[in-house]
């Protein structure tokens, strides 16, 4: 237990002192702004593993008082081999999730990275076979997903399943999952995360937060708050300074310093996004800013802005995974709460208002596995994050996410001499 809990701080110290190599990489397979990789993400990844590292000598089992005269202990073991399929949004972060638990819990893993963004995963894994990794325990798969992905999910030698993507991919490795041996999964899926802004927010805090919210990362991210509903007291002042905030939003060269937001991945999702946009255009909305790609070369998108969006329409309802936003118009807390819920989705939610009974309500009410209460995107690997409804199965991160690598056995033995009980 001691020795798994130092290779994986090892591993950590190398993270760190390789940072600005390996931001480099995640930039250079995602396009994301190097800035971002090296002094948010790749420090993250190893606060992750610090953490995994942590729990890797504390995960214990119980001793049950039962009925009878038995002594009962709950032991918690390794699954086995864990199947874990990663997206490209956040390679690494990614990553990060599903190898920091598996290992903390002492199971193998055969991970597939996704087909846009291999590299960084295969470096790293090289980091943790000089941290003193056994051959054999981590074991990193570049493939594409229909092929590689799927054998995986079906394997009949594979324990436990543990996929982030879409939600219609997450259907399929269920059903591979099914169809085979019944391994367990974890699916983390996507989103249509509502922003709610009460007219007694702090505007210019939530125009900044709800712009960060839906433009980070390109807007390529599962939680991001895609449906921004404002209270109609403040809308117009609320759409004006968020047009003016994207229009400032610095577009370009990813390794260029101060840029915000670079090219989406890849072409496929490059024309999905500019379709939606056509969408939001044909169904009637009012396009603000933005609306097209930047330049001729390479898939950027302007920063765009719908306003008077309503529920019904394409971009209310659909998960864009690009740089669009879409500001709704509501009333009542009621009717909010209720349009907020209405979706399939539910992984996040964040709330701006300075009351704090308006606070609470909104935090009990809407049905989502993280609420952002004047803030968003709120990371720490203490942190448990996940999905309600379709947006996923279980919980990453945290305390949380050991169980999800644990199998439970109890061991019942009868005690002869109950005198002594
Ligand atoms: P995807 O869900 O198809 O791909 C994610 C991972 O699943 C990749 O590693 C891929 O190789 C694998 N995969 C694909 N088909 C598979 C199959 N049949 N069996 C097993 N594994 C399979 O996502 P994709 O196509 O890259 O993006 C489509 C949409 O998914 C995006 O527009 C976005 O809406 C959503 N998405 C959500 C993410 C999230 O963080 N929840 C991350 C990436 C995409
Ligand atoms: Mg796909």
């Amino acid at each position: 237990m001691q020795e798994r809990s130092r290779i994986i701080l090892r591993f950590a110290d190398l993270i760190e002192k390789h940072n600005d190599e390996i931001a480099a990489l995640e930039t250079w397979d995602n396009g994301k702004p190097y800035e971002q990789a090296a002094q948010i993400e790749i420090p993250m990844l190893a606060r992750l593993m610090r953490y995994y590292a942590g729990w890797a000598d504390k995960i214990h089992g119980l001793i049950v008082p039962a009925d009878g005269p038995h002594h009962v202990q709950v032991l918690y073991e390794p699954i086995g081999v864990a199947g874990q399929i990663i997206p490209w949004n956040f390679p690494l972060l990614m990553y990060a999730w599903k190898v920091g638990p598996a290992l903390a819990c002492g199971n193998t893993i055969v991970l597939k990275t996704a087909e846009q963004t291999p590299l960084s995963a295969l470096f790293v894994s090289k980091l943790f076979q000089e941290a003193g990794l056994p051959d054999g325990v981590l074991n990193v798969i570049s493939g594409f997903g229909p092929t590689a992905g799927a054998a995986l999910a079906s394997h009949m030698d594979v324990d436990k399943l543990a996929f982030t993507g879409s939600t219609g991919t997450g259907k399929i490795v269920l059903e591979l999952a099914a169809r085979s041996n019944l391994k367990p999964v974890t699916l983390e899926l996507g989103g249509k995360s509502p922003m709610i802004i009460m007219d007694d927010a702090d505007i210019d805090q939530a125009v900044e937060l709800a712009h960060f919210a839906l433009f980070f990362n390109q807007g390529q991210c599962c939680c991001a708050g895609s449906r921004t509903f404002v209270h109609e007291r403040v809308y117009d002042e609320f759409v004006e300074k968020s047009k003016v905030r994207a229009l400032k939003r610095v577009v370009g060269d990813p390794f260029k310093k101060g840029v915000e937001q670079g090219p989406q991945i890849d072409e496929d999702q490059f024309n999905k996004i500019l379709h939606y946009i056509k969408c939001g255009v044909d169904d009637g909305a009012t396009l603000e800013a933005g609306g097209e790609r930047l330049g001729t070369r390479g898939y950027y998108i302007r920063p765009t802005i719908f306003s008077n969006v309503e529920d019904g329409m394409t971009i209310a309802k659909e998960e864009i995974f690009g740089p669009v936003q879409s500001i709704l118009k509501f009333k009542e807390l009621d009717e909010v709460i209720r349009r907020a819920n209405n979706s399939h989705y539910g992984l996040a939610a964040g709330v701006f208002t300075n009351n704090l009974d308006t606070a609470n309500t909104l935090a009990r009410a809407l049905r989502a596995g993280s609420i952002w209460i004047n803030c968003f995107d709120v990371f720490d690997a203490a942190i448990p994050f996940g999905g309600y409804k379709m947006s996923g199965q279980g919980r990453e991160k945290g305390i949380d996410s050991l169980k999800n690598y644990l199998q439970v056995k109890a061991v019942v033995t009868p005690l002869k001499n109950p005198a002594w009980l």
